[in-house]
């Protein structure tokens, strides 16, 4: 019998709409480097370079040695959602029942796609504001839903454009995304801000996923506003959470979505149905980053805080280029004119051969907008950051021409 086919691999429409990530090259090749010996600036990556705090290991390995390694509750252990919900009463000035408001997730990442598959699908647009990190859009579309970019202005700082966000509102609109502090350009949401999104979306049976992970890394004297403690947000308000950024925890797989009852119930379901519940032995470790590990992770802020200012010292001193005001999280983006070089992801393909230096082209942020941004992550040495962001404004500084040298 033969029944020869080319379709076996023939991937679901769904998948149709995903394209493969864009710096997928760039990484390829930074690893390729790596794997020959080479010195490489690691800029692309959006994770602490610092070990998870002692006391996490020290609490997870007493819970393995308990013998907690069997299946646990499918929203997380109830010690887990407790320590989220005291962490959010006092962090945040919001409040969760642990008992029906959060979802223990496998890593902020779950909480995104939970979100968009109980609340978003076909006919369903969901906003999301540009330069933004790519997975939204993504699980966005494997929800079957579509994603609606809304350009936000370079010249204004990629601060939340809420005449463009009123713009796109449309009966369809299923959902808002904002990402505060900001991956990537550190922008952090004001008071004001939310507000006037309250007054857009109050009208509307639009919900609001706010990503927070970023929330703790924030600098000087910015402070971090939670959507949902503000006005009438919360009842519409899903919050992103996790532990792999302010707590260097990002192999962890652990974080969380938090928001009214109404809302958790349904992305509760989509649980049931795909991880079950988060690894069990973990949790106790999480709970214990939440009560027991601040003091670390603010010794990492305060790292995070240094690199910070002597990269926006190298950086501010290149001519014609454009950093966007990093308040939080731990990225520097940096737009440029095209009469200073390539398009982002020709130029970080030079960075990476000519400097060893890798960066993310804007594009994985924003097609369109992101032509000619780079995406540099702080979270490396400090020594490796000033050497690497040097390279960086070398090949961003025009050389003269022969006859201007003396
Ligand atoms: C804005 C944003 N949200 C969520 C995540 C995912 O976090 P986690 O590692 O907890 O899944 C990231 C990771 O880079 C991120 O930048």
């Amino acid at each position: 019998m033969s029944t020869a086919t080319t379709s076996l691999g023939r991937p679901a429409e769904r998948l149709s709409k995903i394209k493969p990530s864009p710096i997928r090259q760039i990484f390829d090749k930074a690893a390729a480097l790596d794997a020959a010996g080479e010195k490489v600036f690691h800029f692309e990556i959006g994770r602490p370079d610092f070990d998870t705090p002692d006391v996490v290991k020290a609490a997870t390995a007493a819970s393995l040695d308990r013998g907690e390694v069997h299946y646990g509750p499918n929203a997380g252990t109830p010690d887990l959602r407790a320590a989220i919900a005291e962490y959010l009463r006092s962090r945040r000035n919001t409040e969760y029942d642990p008992d029906t408001e959060v979802i223990v997730t496998i890593g902020a990442n779950e909480a995104v796609f939970l979100a968009l598959m109980a609340f978003c699908g076909p006919g369903d647009e969901v906003i999301v504001p540009v330069p933004a990190w790519a997975h939204y859009q993504s699980c966005v579309r494997l929800a079957g839903a579509t994603p609606v970019p809304v350009p936000l202005n370079a010249a204004d700082n990629f601060s939340l454009d809420l005449d463009a966000i009123a713009a796109a509102v449309t009966e369809r609109t299923r959902m808002v995304i904002i990402c505060t502090p900001n991956n990537p350009t550190g922008g952090v949401a004001s008071h004001s801000e939310i507000e006037k999104l309250a007054q857009i979306l109050e009208p509307t049976d639009a919900l609001l996923m706010s990503d927070e992970i970023y929330a703790d890394l924030v600098y000087e004297d910015i402070e971090h506003v939670s959507p949902a403690a503000i006005g009438n947000l919360r009842r519409r308000t899903l919050v992103i959470g996790g532990f792999a950024k302010a707590f260097a925890m990002d192999g962890w797989r652990l974080g969380w979505l938090a928001g009214p009852r109404e809302l958790i119930t349904p992305a509760l379901r989509v649980r049931q149905y795909t991880t079950v519940c988060p690894p069990t032995f973990l949790q106790p470790g999480a709970a214990t980053a939440l009560r027991a590990a601040r003091g670390d992770a603010e010794d990492m802020r305060r790292e995070f805080e240094d690199r910070r200012r002597a990269g926006l010292k190298i950086l501010s001193a290149v001519a014609g280029i454009s950093v966007s005001k990093p308040d939080g999280a731990f990225y520097f983006y940096v737009t440029y004119p095209p009469a200073l070089a390539e398009p982002a992801e020709e130029l970080a393909m030079r960075l990476l051969e000519t400097e060893r230096v890798a960066v993310v082209p804007g594009t994985a942020f924003d097609p369109e907008g992101g032509t000619h941004a780079i995406r540099i992550s702080y979270a490396c040495n400090i020594d490796d950051l000033t050497e690497g962001l040097k390279r960086i404004a070398r090949t961003l500084t025009p050389t003269q021409p022969e006859g201007a040298k003396q």
